[in-house]
């Protein structure tokens, strides 16, 4: 699975079976740049039938860190298989030039943006709890749900995503939430944990207490960053911690501290929070077990 690093201009395709002609794709507009290169809109033109996509690719002079991630990416969704809440692989272009990834196109854009442009006015200014505001609570636990469905299934198949975050949700119709960008995901198939030499680019207000301290790596840390998913998901779209810096915060959390409950959130939502948080990996709830407990959250509301 890992590959070598040249792979991606190799003239083999490397999964034969997901390999598009670039002749077969037209690019549309812009959907979101990353410091690796940009997702557009595309149309992908099969056997005279023409589906909307969305095209990964890399800028032109990436780094070779850039073409292992986006490659790694590729073998992730072809390990992991079709989910309803994961953005599914629709094939890839890696021969006679760049490799570029073809997913399927999520119409109602980015969890984080929804959040964002949904965000009541009067959330901006009070911290005061449930003075009135009005959230779409089950269409918010509903996001919950999928992502922990979605979450199951990359369990099952050994994957740790390593940066679960709104970022990077995807919504497609019916505002059904998909996990995408697995850009930094590992197989850990073998190891059962990933743990990295270096200190890699990682969102450390996501990262659970023993990547931050240990980079290490599993599902277990990866249901931590669920529990900042869901943080993000009850304050609309806000950045966990505000203004505290990450060297702040790695003195902050050996102390027991963690993220307050936000000013309009159920008790029974951030309890699920905060068990998400538990310094211990195997004190922490599972995926499937986060999603029954969202399931029963949202019965005992309606
Ligand atoms: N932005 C990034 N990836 C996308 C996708 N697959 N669909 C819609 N918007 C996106």
């Amino acid at each position: 699975l890992k590959g070598d690093p040249e792979s991606t201009e190799i003239s083999k395709p490397v999964h034969s079976d997901w390999e598009i002609p670039r002749s077969s794709l037209t690019l549309g507009k812009v959907l979101g740049k990353g410091q690796f290169g940009e997702v557009r809109l595309g149309e992908l033109r099969k056997r005279g039938v023409t589906q909307t996509v969305a095209v990964k690719t890399l800028k032109e002079f990436a780094e070779d860190r850039d073409k292992e991630d986006l490659k790694g990416e590729l073998d992730i969704l072809v390990t992991v298989g079709r989910h309803d809440n994961i953005i599914s692989l629709v094939g890839a272009c890696t021969v006679e030039g760049p490799l570029v990834l073809v997913v399927e196109y999520a119409p109602n854009g980015c969890l984080k943006d929804w959040l964002k442009d949904n965000r009541p006015e009067e959330l901006n200014q009070t911290d005061i709890p449930s003075s009135g505001i009005q959230l779409p609570m089950d269409q918010l636990i509903m996001f919950g749900i999928d992502i922990a469905n979605g979450m199951s299934h990359l369990a099952a198949m050994q994957c740790v995503h390593r940066d679960l975050a709104a970022r990077n949700v995807l919504l497609g119709k019916n505002l059904t939430a998909k996990i995408s960008d697995f850009g930094l995901s590992r197989d850990i198939y073998e190891e059962s944990e990933y743990v990295t030499s270096t200190k890699s680019q990682l969102p450390v207000r996501w990262l659970a207490y023993e990547s931050l301290f240990y980079h290490v790596y599993t599902t277990q840390s990866d249901v931590w960053s669920f529990g900042i998913l869901l943080w993000e998901i009850m304050t609309m779209g806000k950045k966990p911690y505000g203004q505290t810096t990450g060297k702040e915060l790695m003195k902050l959390l050996p102390t027991g501290y963690r993220l307050e409950k936000p000013a309009v959130c159920p008790q029974d939502v951030y309890d699920v929070m905060t068990i998400c948080w538990e310094t211990l990996p195997e004190n922490r709830p599972t995926f499937p077990q986060l999603r029954a407990t969202l399931d029963r959250i949202i019965q005992d509301h309606t």
